[in-house]
């Protein structure tokens, strides 16, 4: 299959390039600035990423442009233009102050990049550095106000720079010009789409699995879901899935989901194991044991259920293509993060199938769209694999856990049913999302749980603070209620939820939640905090 290939040179927003261009149906695979695959004959097109060095630096990634000079047409964005432009022979040189935030190109000169552009269309800016001279054989398209060379071209080869992040979505012909690069330019044809995924996808597992059975730890989230329901379409029965309740889900989280997956008509096993979970964590403060006993007590009841599925040659997983990314970081270590159930494959002597592991999370909500999954199940927010035992401060017992879940519970549903009109840049970032709502009149209608990343309440079970219902003293615990934005969980910041509805949230929890007095709102953003209190 077609594809672009996106060097990483360690920037926040490489991700984005890849989405971005995902978005436009074409395949891409983002790999380290320094492991371009030679011989793919797949490759159509290369990006350059952006990054947080400055290219004539002595720490500075090179490559060799040998590998793609010549070959493929190159589009250079913001570190990438300037590494074209210093290795070719141009100049690039600190800027006084840093170029930040919103700027509107002037263009000098026709050019298939900017096909389409809006007069003075805006870009957003980031970076230390400029090219102060292009190199012989290159010449500028666009400035802004105080960058010359906001976009170059060279005279007579396929490559283009640009000293902006398209990839963002501030840049309003972003998605424009990685149209232009992509599909005018490099001859892509947009053939990468959920459904044509679905069916390679199913061929490929069939191919791989053949006659054998393979066995999937649900979660309740997407991505497992996803996988699940994938699974299904392939090989039906040969799939059994185990959804283990620990005890520590969200209020009535493991029957509702139950049925949700035995309605997609999914061989699925539920494990009610709370007790093991409670007795376990029983007089257990410490985050990270907490932790430790839930990953452990998961595989003690999973083991124990496939052990149980005779002929299981196979472990199937819901990972995703961004927990596989290796990811620069700025001493151009290469890290890897994989944060599935460690180590049960080879202690089960299974072999892996991960079905989604080339999928960014949009795409997998698309898939799940296409293959018929109901809405709640695919814009579910993220929840932790421990649940609401990194959300009760303090030991856990299954009293605590009951006052978390109603609290808990109405504060999502409040926020499932309190809708906002939003217009403008907010609703192009909620539906670029990939929040299915329709524009009337400019305005789109969406609520709360769908404009931000995640939410939930947190039990402060050692604190007790003194209230007064009707006549009578309390001296009870305060519950914080925690929502967040975000585009990747890596950074977040506190969602601005309309006061109005904390109130209302706040009243009912304190009017119907026994045990609890007092609702604080987490105003802390990631960094310096977590979105996790523990
Ligand atoms: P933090 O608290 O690190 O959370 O800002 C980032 C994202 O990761 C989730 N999270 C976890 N997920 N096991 C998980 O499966 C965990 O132990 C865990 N801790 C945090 C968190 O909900 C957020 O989406």
């Amino acid at each position: 299959m077609e594809k672009i290939i996106i060097l990483d040179f360690g920037s926040q927003t490489t991700q984005l390039i890849g989405r971005r261009v995902r978005e436009l149906n074409m395949f891409c695979e983002i790999v380290p600035y320094n492991k371009f695959p030679q011989n793919d004959p797949d490759v159509i097109g290369v990006i350059l990423s952006g990054s947080p060095l400055s290219c004539y630096a002595d720490d500075a990634f090179h490559i060799d442009f040998d590998m793609i000079r010549g070959k493929y047409p190159i589009l250079g964005i913001c570190y990438g233009a300037q590494l074209m432009a210093h290795t070719f022979g141009g100049k690039v040189e600190p800027e006084g102050t840093r170029e930040y935030g919103r700027a509107n190109l002037e263009f000098m000169d026709e050019n298939p990049l900017l096909k389409g552009f809006a007069p003075n269309s805006q870009v957003w800016m980031s970076h230390g550095d400029t090219i102060t001279r292009l190199p012989e054989g290159f010449h500028v398209i666009a400035s802004t106000s105080t960058v010359k060379y906001a976009a170059y071209a060279a005279d007579s080869e396929k490559i283009w720079g640009v000293q902006y992040h398209p990839e963002v979505f501030h840049s309003i012909d972003g998605t424009l010009l990685l149209k232009n690069f992509v599909v005018d330019i490099c001859g892509g044809h947009q053939d990468w789409s959920p459904a044509v995924f679905v069916d390679q996808t199913v061929k490929e597992i069939r191919e791989q699995v053949g006659d054998d059975k393979v066995i999937l730890g649900l979660s309740g989230g997407v991505d497992s879901s996803v996988a699940a329901v994938l699974l299904n379409k392939a090989i039906g029965d040969h799939l059994t899935c185990i959804f283990v309740n620990n005890g520590l889900l969200r209020k009535n989280e493991f029957s509702d989901v139950l049925r949700d997956y035995e309605c997609l008509g999914l061989n699925v096993v539920g494990v009610d194991a709370s007790q093991k979970f409670y007795s376990e964590l029983a007089g257990v403060h410490e985050p990270e044991r907490k932790r430790k006993i839930i990953g452990a007590g998961f595989i003690d009841v999973f083991e124990a259920e496939a052990k149980k599925i005779e002929g299981a040659r196979f472990l199937a997983q819901g990972t995703i293509y961004p927990d596989r990314i290796e990811s620069l970081n700025i001493t151009g270590k290469v890290i890897k993060s994989h944060h599935n159930v460690g180590g049960l494959p080879e202690k089960m002597g299974l072999k892996l199938c991960e079905p989604l592991k080339w999928l960014f999370k949009d795409e997998v909500r698309r898939v799940g769209r296409s293959l018929g999954m109901p809405e709640h199940l695919i814009t579910r927010h993220p929840f932790p694999g421990p649940g609401l035992a990194v959300r009760i401060l303090g030991d856990i017992t299954p009293e605590k856990v009951r006052i978390l879940q109603d609290a808990d519970d109405i504060f999502i549903k409040g926020l499932r049913e309190w809708k906002t009109k939003l217009s403008g840049e907010e609703a192009r970032r909620v539906l670029q999302a990939g929040v299915p709502a329709d524009m009337k009149d400019g305005e789109i209608e969406v609520s709360l749980y769908d404009q931000i990343w995640q939410a939930g309440a947190i039990l402060l079970s050692d604190v007790k603070s003194v209230g007064v219902m009707g006549d009578e003293r309390t001296y009870e615990n305060p519950v914080a209620l925690r929502a967040v934005t975000s585009a990747d969980a890596m950074t977040a910041d506190w969602a601005k939820l309309p006061y109005e509805f904390l109130a209302e949230v706040s009243n009912k929890i304190i009017r119907n939640v026994k045990g609890v007095n007092r609702v604080c709102y987490d105003i802390s953003s990631k960094p310096p905090a977590t979105i996790e209190w523990e």
